[in-house]
């Protein structure tokens, strides 16, 4: 018997409150397990379709399931077995939390009430800082954090919680390359060491591209879905990213050059 998929999409549709139609006829499917990625330019629906499988924005029309589980109907089931990583600017700054609260949220969440830190959460905890070299900012207030510092201990906090899809919505943006590295293998490590599906959100599928299984190719709808050769294909990129975009191949591996990707600066 075929398994549950990761995601399933029947002729979706997301309509803000505004009017504006950010997702029409999306229909695809993903097998599970996958470390997929969600690519498209700005605006082209990224994560209002993550929003909307977690469950927290309403289809305007048909329907998307994770897992098996309804994103209207079901969304406490799967707000139970997905860890969520927001886009980083639209996380609140204010509360003075320290690094190790942040971190240490992602397995109180998972708790039901009363809900107390035990040394394993800690444990747990600060391994998943280690993993992302952070450890040492265990004490130091989230927010005097630089941007790349910031999106590792997010990082962390996905890998510290529970749950069997981790969520991950742009978590290179704004990192230099040591730390866009660093993440993709800490991410790329653990999907194989463990049996977790991860949706990773991302502007440039060139430094993910040999590690994702499954790429969805979005503008405001489904442009293309496939493995990363398959998507990288000229005619697919500049039907996205306009005529400028090109497709190179270097070592057998194929990378997309876009404006977008800041690969193309002088074009
Ligand atoms: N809360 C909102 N109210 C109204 N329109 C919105 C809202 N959030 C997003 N949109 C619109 O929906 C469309 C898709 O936005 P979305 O944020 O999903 O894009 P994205 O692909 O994630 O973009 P980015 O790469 O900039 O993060 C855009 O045109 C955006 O203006
Ligand atoms: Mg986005």
């Amino acid at each position: 018997m075929a398994s549950v998929p990761l995601l399933e999409a029947q002729n979706l549709a997301v309509r803000y409150p505004n009017g504006e139609l950010a997702l029409h006829d999306v229909s695809f499917q993903i097998q599970s397990p996958s470390f997929m990625a969600i690519i498209g330019p700005n605006g082209s629906g990224k994560s209002t379709l993550v929003k909307t499988f977690l469950g927290l924005i309403k289809p305007f029309r048909g329907s998307i399931k994770v897992n098996g589980y309804d994103s209207l109907k079901q969304s406490g089931k799967i707000r139970k077995i997905v860890r969520y990583v927001p886009q980083r600017d639209r996380i609140e700054l204010t509360v003075p939390m320290k690094v190790k609260d942040i971190v240490l949220m992602g397995r109180l969440l998972k708790k039901l009430p009363p809900r107390f830190t035990s040394s394993k959460d800690i444990r747990i905890a600060k391994d998943a800082l280690e993993q992302v070299d952070m450890v040492d900012l265990w004490d130091r207030p989230f927010p005097e954090l630089s941007g790349g510092q910031r999106q590792r201990v997010l990082v962390a906090r996905a890998l510290a919680s529970e749950g069997s899809i981790l969520v991950l919505d742009e978590p290179l943006a704004g990192t230099d390359v040591e730390s866009q590295d660093l993440i993709v293998d800490v991410l790329g490590k653990y999907h194989k060491e463990n049996d977790v599906s991860i949706v990773m959100v991302t502007h440039d599928l060139n430094p993910i591209h040999t590690l994702v299984e499954d790429v969805l190719l979005l503008k405001n709808t489904v442009i293309g879905l496939g493995e990363p050769c398959s998507i990288m294909d000229p005619e697919l990129m500049k039907k996205v990213y306009g005529p400028t975009a090109r497709i190179v191949e270097h070592s057998g591996h194929r990378y997309c050059m876009t404006r977008d990707s800041g690969i193309d600066r002088h074009d």
